[in-house]
């Protein structure tokens, strides 16, 4: 609990920790368009290099070019899926090309939102993402856009001045001038269902309640073997035994039991969602992917178990050495 605040106390001076790749394929590689000097992506590239420059908190952007990913975009989704990166920001081959040829060419198609792409997984850490990460990274692309605009439509409007072709192709083309670029945005593992927020915040903290408060339940049991009546009195190293190992039996069903909440409300353990590859985005309409298939839920329930032993047992051990009813104490240090 304690360290909750520690935790987040010193967050504007880690805010660079968190790299957000800027990849700029804009007129590189052997699908570009060439002819034009790029726009799009240096200025988006420079913008980054400014705010890192800038010494403000900010995250921490990483101006890297497309040749780092052999000039293709979903090697970059690899990598924010491999957790190389929290995010990356996807300048595309064609961004300048593009708005070149929709005001040349008056191509009624050209789609504003086809030029840079906004590549994350909320599920790495939603409230990383959610709390401090998307508001800096929203605010950087709201930045992008207005500049790039800036830029492109007094370019444009010189030449429209004496260009009636390219006046007329304006008009049939708006989107190439406001907004010009857009961010297509793609989250490949969601935080979802939202039941998984109880299930790895409050939910944890039930576990350390049932963990921490067992030991007291169970005393007046294990007391019952040290009283002989029907058998002979226990030695102290199977007195020892015996507490643990029922402590262990005890959170194997206890976990179980907890497992199930998530079970029941809905949580997917068993497939079902047809993601082929790990750069693909996920459909949530067919619930969140699961890791390890129909092993999911005994991989959940086993991590809720040995969560369990590793604070249960260490409160057990704590009990007997210091015994009621200082065990209380312990609480303080358990929730530090
Ligand atoms: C019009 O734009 C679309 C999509 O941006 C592109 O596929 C197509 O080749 C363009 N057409 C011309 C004539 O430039
Ligand atoms: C650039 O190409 C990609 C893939 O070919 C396409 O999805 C995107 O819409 C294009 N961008 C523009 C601005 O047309
Ligand atoms: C403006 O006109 C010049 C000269 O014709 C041309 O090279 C340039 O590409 C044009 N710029 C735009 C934004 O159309």
């Amino acid at each position: 609990m304690y360290s909750d605040w520690a935790a987040l106390y010193h967050v504007e001076q880690n805010l660079s920790s968190l790299v957000v790749y800027v990849v700029d394929f804009d007129g590189q590689g052997p699908n570009s368009v060439p002819g034009q000097e790029p726009l799009v992506g240096p200025l988006i590239q420079g913008l980054a290099r400014t705010q890192v420059a800038s010494g403000t908190p900010t995250l921490g952007w990483g101006p890297l070019s497309g040749s780092d990913f052999d000039y293709d975009p979903i090697a970059v989704r690899q990598a924010v899926y491999d957790w190389k990166a929290w995010a990356a920001i996807i300048i595309m081959p064609n961004a300048t090309s593009q708005l070149y040829s929709a005001v040349q060419n008056g191509n009624t198609s050209y789609d504003p939102m086809g030029a840079c792409q906004l590549i994350y997984q909320s599920a790495r850490d939603d409230t990383n993402w959610f709390d401090f990460m998307y508001p800096i990274i929203s605010q950087f692309q709201t930045q992008a856009t207005s500049m790039v605009g800036q830029q492109w439509a007094k370019m444009v409007l010189q030449n429209a001045t004496t260009d009636q072709t390219l006046l007329r192709n304006l008009a049939n083309v708006p989107q190439a001038i406001s907004p010009a670029i857009g961010f297509s945005e793609y989250d490949l593992r969601p935080f979802y269902p939202y039941t998984a927020i109880p299930a790895t915040t409050i939910g944890l903290i039930y576990l350390i309640i049932l963990s921490f408060f067992s030991f007291a339940f169970y005393l007046p049991i294990w007391f019952r073997f040290l009283n002989p009546k029907e058998h002979p009195p226990l030695r102290f190293v199977e007195f020892i035994a015996v507490r643990w190992g029922g402590t262990v039996l005890a959170y194997l069903f206890l976990s179980l039991a907890y497992s199930f909440v998530s079970l029941a409300f809905q949580i997917n353990f068993a497939g079902g969602n047809p993601i082929t590859s790990e750069t693909q985005v996920t459909d949530i309409a067919y619930g969140n992917p699961d890791a390890y298939g129909h092993g999911t839920f005994p991989v959940y329930w086993m991590l809720n178990f040995v969560a369990m032993c590793a604070l249960g047992l260490a409160c057990e051990n704590v009990a007997m050495v210091v015994g009621q009813p200082w065990t209380g104490l312990w609480l303080i240090f358990v929730s530090a």
